[in-house]
């Protein structure tokens, strides 16, 4: 996984980011309701400096501003307060007069809006009024109404924080406060990342344990050859994909559970029956034997030998049963060896030869190279070969032949083998293999058979990681075809001197 795909890297960047923006926001909003408070409390604290003023002179006599009156209290005024700009408006809000220099104002009015609406009192401060020195700009102010013998005469106009002002007092709210908020602030998003970065650690440390041990537990199964691979991406997607990889493989695996669970039903039924069968000719056979008193000697061979016959029968059908269990078990180990698989098949074809001439089928043994050998286990290799000369003896009429060949490949050695019997109906090829299974020319309690042969069969070979073919026409014969390793080269032991030659 890529450090950047891991799901405590992205969140603690989006934490990052997110502290960043609250950060930036929380410094803009507090900048800006301080400097309002700012405002609002000198507004408030002047707010009757204008009214002061304007009683200490008569400021405009007879219509006429009287400069030398305004100069003399706007001068007493800043010394008090240096930030302060007096204006002595007409009614209209025109500039008569001023105690700046020539060449400062930017404009020749101020607006009387905000003028009124201060001098009626009750608004929520700060209220801001034209600022003349600026030729847009605004400024909080305090005002008074110039009135003589009841009539009004104009409005003094003090701004009351002047530019110079504003800079210093900027300056000395970074310098103290400021800082003092901005450390606070950037302590507290500073401790708050931190918690949470741990936080996510800690989570994350606990899902990405539960990731790599879903990837391990994943890995170890992908050798049954379930779908993909690892998916990129964090651990939820990776999780995500796991999940969906084992809800499809716990599917298969019950669907295959159940389907090996209605096979050994089925199995247990046809063995009961195999083996009742026999079993109760031979109780038959016996009792025959203990309660007719009449049975002369001939009579008492004949019981004998049945009831020998079935015993054999039961034998083999419980040797086979005990067989398939063993090759089912985990337990079951093969014993590998290298050996001539000619000399193998060249055995077991003989074990069959009188069986054979008694039915009158041809038995051959085709060998391409005597000297080929396999890397198998010879004992199961042996049953394999047995079970399936056993079905083409049985199944090929009199005259018919069976062939079993052995062909050398680079790596394996090809085992045909071949009838030209009754061959198998399309209907049965797909279940010839399964337990219990036999086609529709064996019924059951008609033959010796149990239908186990084949299945045996598979299973020798899926241990040793072969698959057989079958290939099949009715009336015409029967080609069951696998591969057996050959050892890797340079493995070769000495050859025995005593080969054996096609049979
Ligand atoms: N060479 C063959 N020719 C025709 N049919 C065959 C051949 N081999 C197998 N079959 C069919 O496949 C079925 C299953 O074979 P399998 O060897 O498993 O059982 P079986 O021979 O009936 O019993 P068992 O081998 O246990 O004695 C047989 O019943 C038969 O119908
Ligand atoms: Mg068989």
């Amino acid at each position: 996984m890529h450090l950047f795909d891991t799901l405590y890297v992205k969140l603690s960047a989006i934490l990052l980011g997110l502290f960043l923006l609250i950060g930036a926001a929380q410094v803009t909003l507090s900048r800006h309701f301080a400097d309002r408070y700012h405002l609002e409390l000198t507004q408030r604290l002047n707010a009757r400096v204008a009214a002061y003023v304007a009683g200490e002179a008569t400021l405009i006599e007879h219509g006429r501003a009287n400069d030398a009156a305004l100069k003399a209290v706007a001068h007493a005024a800043m010394t008090i307060n240096p930030s302060l700009e007096v204006y002595l408006l007409d009614r209209d809000g025109r500039i008569l007069t001023h105690d700046l220099g020539d060449g400062a104002l930017h404009r020749d009015r101020v607006d009387l809006g905000p003028v009124r609406n201060f001098l009626v009192g009750d608004v929520s401060l700060p209220l801001i009024g034209d600022d003349p020195r600026t030729p847009d700009g605004g400024n909080i102010f305090s005002a008074a109404a110039i009135r003589q013998n009841g009539h009004l005469e104009g409005y003094l106009y003090i701004v009351l924080s002047g530019h110079q002002y504003d800079r210093s007092a900027h300056a000395a709210e970074v310098g103290d406060t400021g800082r003092l908020a901005v450390v606070t602030l950037v302590g507290c998003l500073v401790f708050g990342l931190a918690s949470a970065l741990l936080i996510f650690a800690h989570l994350s440390r606990r899902l990405r344990r539960l990731t790599s041990a879903v990837n391990a537990f994943q890995d170890e199964s992908h050798t049954e050859g379930s779908a993909n691979g690892r998916v990129p991406g964090d651990e939820i997607t990776q999780l995500d994909a796991a999940f969906g990889d084992m809800r499809a493989r716990i599917g298969r695996q019950v669907a295959q559970i159940r389907r090996i669970d209605v096979q050994r039903r089925e199995l247990l039924g046809h063995v009961s029956h195999d083996l009742r069968t026999p079993l109760t000719a031979l109780l038959g056979h016996v009792d025959a034997l203990l309660l007719d008193t009449t049975v002369n000697d001939t009579q008492r061979r004949e019981h004998l030998l049945t009831a020998r016959k079935h015993a054999i029968r039961l034998n083999g059908l419980i040797g086979e049963l005990f067989e398939l269990a063993r090759l089912d078990s985990d337990a079951v180990e093969l014993h590998t060896e290298v050996l001539p698989l000619a000399e193998l098949a060249s055995d077991i074809v003989q074990e069959f030869r009188l069986r054979a001439e008694r039915a009158r089928v041809h038995l051959m043994l085709e060998v391409g190279d005597p000297d080929s050998r396999i890397d198998a286990d010879p004992a199961l290799i042996a049953r394999v070969l047995e079970n399936l000369i056993d079905n083409a003896v049985r199944h090929t009429p009199s005259n018919g032949a069976v062939r079993v060949r052995l062909d050398t490949l680079d790596r394996a050695i090809r085992v045909s083998v071949i009838d030209n019997g009754s061959g198998i109906a399309p209907a049965d090829l797909p279940h010839i293999f399964d337990r219990g299974y036999q086609g529709a020319s064996n019924t059951r309690s008609a033959t010796q058979a149990s239908g186990l042969g084949l299945a045996i069969v598979r299973r020798i070979l899926d241990l040793h990681q072969v698959q057989i073919e079958v290939h099949s026409q009715p009336g015409a014969g029967t080609r069951f075809v696998f591969d057996l390793a050959r050892p890797a080269t340079g493995s070769r032991p000495a050859i025995a001197d005593d080969r054996p030659s096609a049979a």
